[in-house]
């Protein structure tokens, strides 16, 4: 048995694996028609929004694109903050685009900074968008989104686009709450679901800013993807088996409840965290910023990570992640999203203290 535990894709639940076996359906039939509703409607659930949520069929990087090109112009200027890959990830896609982007990071393992964020912002009287990663599954820290929002509206009024991939399903975003504007994620991470699906939301500010908004576009029209989505509909062929299994995926995440499973992950979370340093692993980045879906650690003293990721996998079925960027080969990472449980974790920490202190290599 593999113990997948990597930030997605993640183990699907029997539920969902069933949900796959279905047969194929027209995507202009009733049978569609009430399959997308239904997983709409419970993906804005999670995002606590009253905002269309949109169903790409894309990955996450595709829903990252479309929050930019919908909502910018070339030329406009924007403000991205970057605390890992995927932020600059999400910088790449803004710069792609000709935005002007002035860009603030901070080192990895650290959050973004709300004062600095705000500072940053004041400083830029024509700013028109902020974007920023929610979870930064790259270090395992997630952004404070409320102390964000509130620190930057004391000076204007922003776009708020908003990178939750790896968090939003699993961790309490509420996006109408927030005032945030464009949000996405993707099914593999907490949806419990194959990859195949973005989910985007849109706010009425959104689509403000998408009358004007100027970035060359033709499948991530939002205008075009509405037209559809009002009728329960999508412009082109969805991944219909995506949309099998994301339902199914809701109807178990739905039953156990909303606040439920943030409560669920929330101290899963702190459980992986325990189990992981009574153990002797060190985690890595700032712990007062910690994610709740993924933990990082350092690679044991003298470990590589080929051999320590290599063997883990290899004796005992346990599949981690490694560092990304400046963190490769200095981290390993865990994850505790979508379907895992207590046991999991224990498994996972069990065969790593093992691993740990055979100090083999990969054979
Ligand atoms: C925070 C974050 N943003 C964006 C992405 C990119 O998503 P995708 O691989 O679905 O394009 C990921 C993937 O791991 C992610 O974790």
């Amino acid at each position: 048995m593999i113990n997948l535990r990597i930030p997605g894709p993640t183990p699907l639940p029997p539920e969902v694996l069933a949900a796959l076996g279905t047969q194929m359906i027209s995507h202009r039939s009733s049978e569609y028609r009430e399959l997308h509703a239904e997983v709409a409607a419970g993906v804005g659930q999670f995002f606590q929004t009253k905002n269309d949520v949109f169903l790409f069929t894309s990955s996450g990087t595709g829903a990252m694109e479309a929050a930019v090109v919908n909502t910018l112009s070339p030329g406009d200027k924007a403000l991205g903050i970057s605390i890992g890959t995927f932020g600059d990830r999400f910088m790449d896609v803004v710069k792609a685009h000709g935005i002007d982007l002035t860009v603030l990071t901070f080192p990895m393992g650290n959050a973004a900074d709300p004062v600095k964020v705000a500072d940053a912002y004041a400083k830029m009287p024509d700013c028109k968008a902020i974007l920023i990663t929610h979870n930064e599954t790259s270090t395992a820290i997630a952004n404070d989104l409320v102390a964000i929002t509130q620190a930057v509206r004391v000076h204007g009024n922003p776009l708020f686009l908003v990178d939750a991939v790896s968090s939003m399903g699993n961790v309490d975003i509420p996006v109408d709450t927030l005032g945030l504007d464009v949000v996405f994620t993707s099914s593999q991470k907490a949806w419990m679901t194959p990859p195949g699906l973005a989910m985007v939301s849109v706010s009425p500010k959104a689509w403000e800013a998408y009358k004007t908004a100027q970035c060359r576009r033709y499948y991530f029209d939002f205008g075009h993807m509405k037209k559809y989505h009002q009728k329960h509909e999508t412009p082109e062929t969805p991944a219909v088996a995506a949309l099998f299994a994301l339902r199914a995926a809701l109807r178990v995440m739905l039953g156990k409840g909303v606040a439920e499973t943030f409560l669920y992950y929330r101290e899963l979370a702190d459980y992986t965290r325990k189990r992981l340093t009574d153990a002797g692993f060190q985690l890595f980045g700032d712990q007062s910023h910690a994610s709740n879906t993924v933990t990082a650690c350092l690679l044991p003293a003298g470990a590589s990570d080929e051999d320590f990721r290599g063997i883990l996998k290899k004796q005992y079925g346990v599949v981690v992640s490694g560092g990304m960027g400046d963190m490769k080969g200095k981290i390993f990472r865990v994850a505790h999203m979508g379907w895992v449980s207590r046991e999991d974790i224990d498994q996972a920490v069990g065969a790593m203290e093992k691993v740990r202190d055979d100090k083999g290599t990969v054979r």
